[in-house]
């Protein structure tokens, strides 16, 4: 299939390139470079040996959509594209509003003007609020406690009446969990701006020497350890699950929602101990205040995945502590030059 990747030269988005030229698609890349680089684009094709064709613009431009939907036969969309912070969007809400709606719209109009009929999108494990009871399964009760995660919440709902009124169209939302790792090559990673709000690139900064001391937000939670517990989901994995999401919408109709986790939670201190295992490095840390809006558990229930998409995740949490310390040694400021 052409499919047409926003956001393709992030995070999620530059591994799902990788995956989806693997398994014999055609990705085509469309990034306004908000919050990457076309560097990330040029190591996929180092990583493949395939060019990819791009276009930098934003993707709620609809003249600009128009132009590259015009141009491409694209057989499905996989809308990476979006901002993501939680605590610039409480401070910024208007332009996460904007980015995050307007550009699924802007897709929707160009896909039904041009009869592409495939719609896969990032969506996350933040729509579920704060849980009732875990593991999460799909069905579940929803709701956002910031105006990012209501972004994901109303784009699914858009999403979801588009497709109840459009027979032809096929929609896939995932629910991602907390991705984190690289591509074993190291070539490809997660590239913060600033200090990192997520555990993970914090833990690899520290690691490199950039950081001091990892702070851990609350050892006071009814966990085992008293440290909050996430699902998390190599990002090779992650991206595989979309390579079955577009067979499975290429294959349906209407609107199907997935879990994509593992279905097991690591607490903070389990994540810093098996990075320093595995790495055999040293990361000090303190305990600090509890961080406001972190809930104290948050993982899948990934089986309705396994059943209907034949997806599920590899990878343990060895391969995800080596190969984010493989990506941010190897890659000291990133995508920058050393
Ligand atoms: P990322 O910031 O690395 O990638 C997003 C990409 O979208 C960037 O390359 C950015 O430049 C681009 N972009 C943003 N707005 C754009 C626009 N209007 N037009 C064109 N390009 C635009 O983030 P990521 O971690 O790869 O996340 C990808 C998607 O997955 C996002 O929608 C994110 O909300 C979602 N998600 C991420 C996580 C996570 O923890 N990383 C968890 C759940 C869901
Ligand atoms: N944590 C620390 N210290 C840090 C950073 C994080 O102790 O420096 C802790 C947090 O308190 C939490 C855990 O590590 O217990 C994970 O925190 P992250 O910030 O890595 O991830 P979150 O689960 O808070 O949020 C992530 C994404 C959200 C997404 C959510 C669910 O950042 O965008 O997963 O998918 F909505």
């Amino acid at each position: 299939m052409k499919v047409l990747l926003t956001g393709g030269a992030g995070y999620i988005g530059s591994h799902t390139c990788v995956e989806l030229i693997l398994a014999g698609h055609t990705p085509v890349i469309a990034d306004n470079f908000d919050n990457s680089c076309p560097e990330a684009i040029r190591r996929v094709e180092e990583i493949t040996g395939v060019n990819v064709k791009s276009y930098e613009l934003d993707v709620c431009d609809s003249e600009a959509v128009e132009r590259m939907f015009s141009e491409n036969d694209f057989d499905a969309v996989i809308h990476f594209a979006g901002l993501k912070a939680v605590g610039e969007s409480c401070a910024i809400p208007l332009r996460y509003y904007r980015n995050n709606i307007d550009s699924t719209l802007t897709l929707l109009e160009a896909m039904k003007k041009h009869g592409v009929a495939n719609f896969v999108f990032s969506s996350s494990a933040t729509v579920y609020g704060v849980p009732e009871r875990v593991p999460l399964v799909e069905g579940m009760p929803t709701g956002c406690t910031n105006p990012y995660g209501w972004t994901k919440l109303m784009n699914e709902q858009i999403l979801t009446d588009a497709a109840s009124a459009d027979a032809g169209l096929s929609v896939v939302l995932l629910r991602y969990f907390n991705p984190i790792g690289a591509h074993e090559s190291g070539r490809i990673g997660e590239n913060p701006n600033g200090i990192p709000n997520n555990l993970m690139p914090y833990i690899t900064q520290v690691a490199a020497g950039k950081l001091s001391r990892l702070g851990v937000f609350g050892n006071d939670y009814p966990t085992p350890d008293g440290t909050g517990v996430r699902d998390y989901i190599h990002v090779v994995d992650l991206a595989k699950a979309h390579v079955k999401a577009l067979d499975y919408a290429a294959s349906h109709k209407g609107t199907e929602v997935f879990n994509i986790g593992t279905g097991t939670g690591y607490s903070v201190l389990d994540i810093v101990n098996a990075f320093m295992r595995v790495n055999d490095l040293e990361i000090p840390y303190d305990i600090k205040p509890r961080r406001p809006g972190d809930i104290a558990e948050c993982y899948a229930d990934p089986s309705k995945a396994e059943k209907i998409l034949g997806w599920k995740a590899e990878k343990t949490l060895e391969d995800m502590c080596r190969d984010s310390w493989n990506w941010q040694s190897h890659n000291k400021n990133g995508y920058d030059p050393d």
